[in-house]
């Protein structure tokens, strides 16, 4: 495998040898990968994997890597979809549909967005991470999914060896899940993504305390329902670039109606949602603090005192700190409530 990547490093593609993954880890852990590379088009793309053999070599794709954990080095290419541009491709009555690079920031493509009136990405404000990202955990917040969105995508299929089109019923969106991850995980190399907005808001305000305190502002643009979502963002959950962290780390999880009712019967209290038939889903962050790890912290890991299910590196903590950190918030949930949490976040 060497001879390949030191074959690659002499054609003069952009590989670079024993990178730091520390600012390319939300988590801010300091590990390293062997080799890793840049790519800002699909044809530098084309480039990249005409020479290296992806599909027998360990590789991983990194936005902006808000979703990691690396609790060791990783002994492979690290490639970053580094595609840029935010385009309008057609315009209709009060829709438009606009593309965005998989390398844009999430946060500024929203931004963007607002500023030009292009209504329905709003309650998906700050969240971090890159474009390219977004749809493979489907991101959501207050009420809006990227799938309610989302148009097509354009990828690189690994599998098939040929860039394509993937629309948004293809890619089996689900709470935080897509085809992405199960079960085409490492297939597609996602490249630019397309959205469906619109010049005439329909605000999605039913999520907590999103409609009263917009309902506040004195204006109600978009770019007001924007604020309102950063505002409660900054109130509940760390800066990033102050404290290392992944967002949830768990998802929430959806349990039959009897596990509920069972739970229900000793905490009267416990929040839910409908989630299907005879489904319940309850809040990670409910069953994280009625175990008692909200605030708590060991060391340098802990969880945030306003949000439990967003871990926290306090500085300098190893990735297997975390980890272990998180199993045991795991092991007390299931002890206490037989629910075994899903991690949202992978590692590594
Ligand atoms: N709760 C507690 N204790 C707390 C915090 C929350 O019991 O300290 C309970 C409350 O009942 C609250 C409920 O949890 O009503 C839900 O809390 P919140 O509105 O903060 O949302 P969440 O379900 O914990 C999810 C997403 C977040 C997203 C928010 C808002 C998942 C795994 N997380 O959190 O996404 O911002 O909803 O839509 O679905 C992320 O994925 O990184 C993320 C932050």
């Amino acid at each position: 495998m060497l001879c390949i990547f030191e074959h690659l490093y002499f054609r003069m593609i952009a590989l670079e040898k024993k990178v730091s993954l520390k600012t390319w880890n939300s988590f801010g852990v300091d590990v390293f990968t062997d080799f890793f590379a840049v790519f800002r088009s699909p044809e530098e793309l084309d480039e990249i994997l005409n020479l290296f053999d992806i599909a027998r070599n360990p590789f991983l794709v990194i936005g902006e890597g808000n979703n990691l954990l690396f609790t060791g080095d990783f002994a492979g290419l690290v490639l970053h979809p580094g595609v840029e541009g935010i385009r309008i491709l057609e315009e209709e009555g009060d829709t438009v549909i606009v593309s965005a690079g998989a390398g844009e920031n999430w946060d500024h493509f929203v931004k963007y967005c607002v500023e030009k009136n292009w209504c329905g990405l709003e309650n998906l404000s700050l969240i971090p991470g890159s474009v390219g990202s977004a749809p493979i955990q489907n991101i959501g917040a207050y009420g809006v999914e990227l799938r309610d969105r989302m148009e097509y995508l354009e990828a690189y299929d690994l599998e098939e060896k040929r860039r394509v089109v993937l629309q948004n019923a293809d890619c089996g969106f689900g709470y935080r899940t897509s085809i992405f991850k199960e079960p085409s995980a490492g297939r597609y190399i996602i490249t630019r993504v397309v959205f469906r907005l619109t010049r005439k808001p329909d605000f999605r305000l039913d999520y907590g305390e999103v409609r009263a305190l917009f309902e506040k502002r004195s204006r109600h643009t978009a770019e007001d329902l924007r604020q309102t979502i950063i505002d409660i963002r900054r109130s509940k959950l760390p800066e990033t670039d102050q404290y290392g962290n992944a967002g949830s780390f768990f998802k929430n999880p959806v349990v039959a109606n009897p596990v509920f009712k069972c739970i229900e019967a000793n905490y009267r209290e416990v929040p839910h949602y409908p989630a299907g038939e005879n489904m319940v889903k309850i809040p990670a962050a409910w069953l994280i603090e009625q175990a008692g790890w909200k605030g708590k912290r060991i060391g340098n890991v802990g969880t945030w005192p306003f949000q439990p299910l967003v871990i926290v590196n306090y500085g300098g903590a190893a990735g297997k700190e975390i980890y272990e950190f998180s199993e045991r918030i795991r092991e007390d949930v299931e002890t206490k409530f037989g629910i075994a949490l899903e991690r949202e976040v992978q590692v590594l």
